[in-house]
This record gives structure tokens, C-alpha cells and sequence, in this order.
């Protein structure tokens, strides 16, 4: 485990994108895993500002995205299909049919868990990972439970879970109730994992996932054991490892 904290965002952007654009660059066809939340947002902005300065394309790309909300009709504002498109995808050359987002809009969600893991299935392996982490440990919509699943799958969202995203709608009965989420066995499959955490407010769960015992009761605790992970906190997430 690597594990790297930064004094300021803009240092901790910047490294996140380094990382991004290094794996696009090195592989012809890379596959990246992509995440969405508050964590990622100013990594998304740093990687269109270094693909302005022309340093990277992405035509050769392929993405897949950790989750999506059950329910929201294509193109609501708070899908991780439009976010996705707002923070990163309408300002780069990644072509359409190379971006994976689960379709949450579909009636039987199980067609389309089904359908995702065929195409991470024929994509290989990620080769980079970008996950946050929730308040109660969850990775993607993973959440907290006496066992996991290896499939990507129709997840009934926990109370915690959607107050933390409450903030993102009108009111607390808008929030979807259910999510699509890739498994933990794509997460665990990728090359590397790149957690970026911030926040005083997650200080304690990523201390206690990445030190803690290992238990589907924390999913980020699983990231312990895998080969290649590389951990990016601000000064407030990463507290209990500097002391
Ligand atoms: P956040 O969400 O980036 O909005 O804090 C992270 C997560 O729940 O995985």
C-alpha cells in the first residue's frame, strides 16, 4: 500500500490526474475504472486542463463507471451519466461507445447488471481504479453487509448513504433508493487502486479501513489485500496516519 497525503487540493489534483493520464499514456488501450462524488471532481478538472494543453488524448480509451442510481430517468441532472459528462466527458475526445455507465432508467435492472459485467468481462482487466470511500466504508454503492458480491448488482441503498447524498437533491424522498453497483469482484480485479480521500469526516473510517481488521462489515477494508494500491488523502482525511 502507497499512501501519499497532501498539504493542499491542488497538490493532491494534480497527482490523481498524474496518475490517470500516466496509465492513458503508457497503455495503448487503456480501461479506466471511474467513480463519481465530491472526491473526484477536482481530479476531473486538472485532467481537462493537462488535455487542453494537448499532453493527452483518450481516443483509445475505454471507461467504466463504479455505479449508478436506480430509477432516474436518462439525462436527470443529479444521474452519474450527466455527472460525468459535466465534470469530464463533454470536455475530452473519449468517443461514446467507449464509455460504460450502468443504465439505471431500465425496468429490470438485472438484464443490465448482467449486460455490465459482460462488457467489463470482454474489456479484460481495469487497469487503474478510482474509488472514494463512503462515511460507513462502502466502495462504489459496496455497502456495509455480512457478505459481498463478487457481480455487478441492484443494491438497496443504506439510510447513511442517502442523507450523505441528499445534498445533491430537492429533498430527502428524492433520493433513489436503489443503485446499480460494480461488484467487488471488477474492483478487486483492476490492476491498481488509486482511493482518493477527503475530508476531516472521513479521517476515521479510511484509518480504520486501511488498518482495521478486514471485514465485508467495512468493504474498503478489502483494499488491504490487494497488490497494488495506492492511497491519495488531504492533511484532514489522513490525521490518524500522521500521528
Ligand atoms: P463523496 O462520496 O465523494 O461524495 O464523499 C464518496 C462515496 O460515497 O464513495
Amino acid at each position: 500500500m502507497n499512501i501519499h497525503i497532501f498539504d493542499s487540493q491542488e497538490k493532491l489534483n494534480e497527482a490523481g490526474a498524474r496518475i490517470i493520464i500516466g496509465t492513458v499514456q503508457m497503455k495503448q488501450r487503456a480501461v479506466l475504472g471511474l467513480a463519481t462524488g465530491s472526491t473526484p471532481t477536482g481530479i476531473y478538472e486538472e485532467i481537462v486542463r493537462e488535455y487542453n494543453r494537448g499532453l493527452v488524448s483518450f481516443s483509445k480509451t475505454t471507461t467504466f463507471n463504479l455505479d449508478e442510481y436506480v430509477g432516474l430517468p436518462i439525462g436527470h441532472p443529479e444521474s452519474y451519466r450527466v455527472y460525468m459528462q459535466q465534470h469530464l466527458f463533454n470536455f475530452i475526445d473519449l468517443p461514446p461507445d467507449q464509455i460504460h455507465i450502468p443504465n439505471g432508467s431500465l425496468e429490470d435492472t438485472s438484464v443490465e447488471c448482467k449486460r455490465y459485467d459482460e462488457r467489463l468481462a470482454e474489456s479484460g482487466q481495469i487497469d487503474l481504479q478510482l474509488l472514494g470511500i463512503g462515511h460507513n466504508g462502502h466502495i462504489g454503492f459496496n455497502e456495509p453487509n455480512h457478505a459481498l458480491l463478487r457481480e455487478t448488482h441492484t443494491v438497496t441503498l443504506r439510510e447513511e448513504t442517502r442523507q450523505a447524498n441528499a445534498r445533491y437533491f430537492k429533498s430527502m424522498d428524492d433520493v433513489p433508493t436503489q443503485a446499480i453497483t460494480m461488484g467487488m469482484g471488477a474492483i478487486m480485479k483492476a490492476k491498481t487502486i488509486m482511493l482518493v480521500v477527503r475530508g476531516a469526516d472521513k479521517a476515521e473510517i479510511v484509518h480504520k479501513a486501511l488498518t482495521g481488521l478486514i471485514t465485508t462489515e467495512i468493504p474498503a477494508s478489502l483494499l488491504q489485500t490487494h497488490p497494488s494500491l495506492v492511497v491519495l488523502m488531504d492533511a484532514e482525511a489522513g490525521r490518524l496516519f500522521q500521528s
